[in-house]
């Protein structure tokens, strides 16, 4: 993946544990780069690394970890390098979700060895939609359900999300219930 995902990692765990723990963390995981360039890539096998030992290091379970990255991912990454790209991507929560599916082609124009997940939406509702997500990588569901929960504060939208696992055999394939409740100044 990117560096940015890594050097996300990184941002967040200083943020929120200071640099020490960071160091700690990185020794663990046998990663021997001091900073990460976004605009590199760099093996996943890295990033699963350091999701594991802060796991370790904090004692705290991956997928808690990888839900605060989906957090910090759309309230500080996006935020900083690409506002115009996420202010671009829907005005309200429903206009995000429903863009989701293009969204990553835009960035793939930037970063053209860039492998996205892919998105799709059906049983689209007034108030709720399933959100498909499929990807070649392993485990990163409860990232996914960060980066919800980050889109749901970004625009004060009170957010629930579940999430069932389908079995196709090949690639992770998780579908997403969304549902939310439209604050009154984007009610129609
Ligand atoms: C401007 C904002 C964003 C940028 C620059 C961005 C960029 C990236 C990059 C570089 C990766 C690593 C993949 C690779 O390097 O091959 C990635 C992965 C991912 N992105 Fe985005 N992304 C953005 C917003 C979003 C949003 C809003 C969502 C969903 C709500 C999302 C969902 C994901 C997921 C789930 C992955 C993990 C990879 C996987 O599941 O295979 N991203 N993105």
């Amino acid at each position: 993946m990117y560096g940015m995902v890594n050097r996300a990692v990184q941002e967040l765990i200083t943020h929120e544990f200071g640099e020490s723990r960071w160091l700690q963390i990185r020794q663990m995981a046998g990663v021997e780069d001091e900073i990460f360039v976004s605009t590199e890539p760099y093996p996943d096998e890295i990033t699963y690394r350091l999701v594991a030992a802060a796991s370790e290091v904090l004692g705290l379970p991956s997928a808690r970890i990888l839900e605060q990255l989906g957090r910090w991912w759309v309230l500080q990454t996006a935020q900083q390098g690409y506002g115009h790209l996420m202010k671009a991507a829907g005005r309200t929560l429903a206009d995000f979700l429903v863009n989701l599916p293009n969204f990553h082609t835009r960035i793939e124009m930037m970063y053209p060895g860039l492998r996205p997940p892919e998105f799709e939406c059906t049983d689209i509702l007034p108030g709720s939609l399933k959100l498909h997500y499929r990807s070649h990588r392993k485990g990163l569901a409860p990232f996914v359900t960060g980066l919800l929960q980050g889109l749901g504060e970004m625009f004060a939208t009170a957010i629930q999300i579940s999430a069932e696992e389908v079995d196709e055999g090949g690639d992770a394939h998780h579908v997403f219930h969304v549902s939310w409740k439209t604050p009154p100044e984007h009610a129609l």
